[in-house]
């Protein structure tokens, strides 16, 4: 495969991976993924910002080879995740005058991760530059987007921000520049769901910091490449916002339809008072779809019955992944049937310990609901109408 010129003597080596199906073994990618590699040819020194996940290897290096990629100087490594590093033992064979450069935590990462030998690695400053001759590369300490290793790289007389993990996308794609479309919004929200939304607030940070410095591209490690800057930048913005939009999450499990015609009623009640509402079926549902819902919600209500006298197994996964992912939601309740008794709510409240939710009255209820039960899921339905109203949510 021809590398494609972004520009002058800046291409884009990174590859498609269509066929895979998760991201860590948990989310489902509806469009596979991409890992960016990119190659910056200076007057004097070559450089490749990133590389690849490990199983690529051989496909990365048959596209070096066929673009007569024979020197490399230096590898920047933005991170220590090995979708990205993967390939670094083995380019450091390839190329043995290679020299990487990274940052501290990163080195210590790609130490630990992939065995890299000390004497391989060099350690850059947060805002050093490094000559290529007639391009610099500047490096941005960005920790926590998403983890401590993480940094940016600028390339300053093309004004290019490669952003690493930042702003990218699970998604593959002919074209390598951005088609600025509903499916691609869709796919990098997803993305940021799970991989970003914990750590929305430094993601606030580096909108702001991106915003300031307006580059001419942005290229993310996965996903296309951004000419219209303002498309992805404005997305971040508004998920990683402190405020959330008129929706309510329900995640809930249901084994003889009780707490399911709870829900089914709560939801009708939500949808008349012009709520909208996102319900999740935990036991078949996509794991992506309830974590982009949750970029969103302002109100939580989990649905769940008892089991052995405390929640039911299925509903505890996503409720752990829900305290790990720190959504904005600003309340909470739970509504669940029982049989014989035990502890719901309290055990799903120690696994939602993250949220900093204002709580509603929760709904217990022995059996099928009754009429007094469907009168207490519309005090819950008034109740979740103040609160967004007082919000100015509708
Ligand atoms: Fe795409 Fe955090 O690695």
């Amino acid at each position: 495969m021809k590398f494609k010129e972004i520009k002058n003597n800046i291409y884009y080596c990174g590859l498609n991976d269509v066929n895979r199906k998760y991201f860590d073994e948990l989310i489902p990618l509806e469009h596979g993924t991409s890992y960016n590699s990119y190659l910056v040819i200076g007057s004097e020194k070559t450089a490749i910002i990133d590389t690849t996940y490990h199983p690529k290897t051989e496909e990365f290096f048959n596209n070096l080879n066929g673009n007569n990629v024979t020197k490399i100087d230096y590898i920047i490594a933005n991170h220590g995740e090995q979708d990205h590093t993967g390939a670094l033992p083995e380019m450091l064979k390839k190329y043995p005058d290679a020299i990487i450069l990274t940052n501290p935590k990163c080195k210590e990462n790609i130490m630990e991760m992939l065995l890299v030998s000390e004497d391989k690695i060099r350690v850059i400053a947060d805002g050093e530059e490094v000559s290529l001759g007639d391009k610099t590369l500047k490096f941005i300490y960005a920790p926590w987007v998403h983890w401590p290793d993480t940094m940016f790289t600028y390339l300053k007389e093309d004004n290019m921000l490669f952003t690493c993990d930042f702003l990218g996308a699970h998604y593959t794609f002919d074209n390598i520049y951005a088609e600025c479309d509903d499916k691609l919004y869709n796919g990098a929200k997803r993305y940021f769901a799970e991989i970003m939304m914990p750590f929305s607030p430094m993601c606030r940070k580096y909108v702001q910091m991106i915003r300031e410095m307006n580059p001419e591209m942005l290229l993310p490690s996965h996903g296309p490449i951004y000419k219209d800057c303002k498309f992805i930048v404005d997305a971040y913005a508004d998920w990683a916002s402190e405020t959330g939009k008129n929706l309510v999450l329900i995640p809930y499990v249901s084994m003889y339809n009780s707490t399911k015609e709870m829900v089914d009623y709560l939801n009708k009640k939500l949808n008349q008072k012009g709520i909208q509402t996102a319900l999740y079926n935990v036991v078949d549902g996509d794991l992506g779809e309830l974590a982009t819902a949750l970029v969103d919600a302002t109100t939580i209500v989990i649905g769940a019955p008892m089991v052995l006298a405390g929640p039911h197994p299925m509903i505890v996964g996503p409720a752990y992944l829900i305290n790990v992912l720190r959504p904005k939601a600003q309340f909470i309740s739970y509504i669940g049937s029982y049989g014989w008794g035990g502890n719901l709510f309290g055990k799903l409240e120690e696994f939602l310990s993250n949220l900093r939710c204002e709580p509603i009255e929760p709904l217990l209820v022995k059996g099928k609901p009754k009429k007094e039960d469907f009168e207490k899921l519309d005090k819950l339905a008034e109740s979740i109408y103040t609160k967004h109203k007082e919000l100015n949510l509708l």
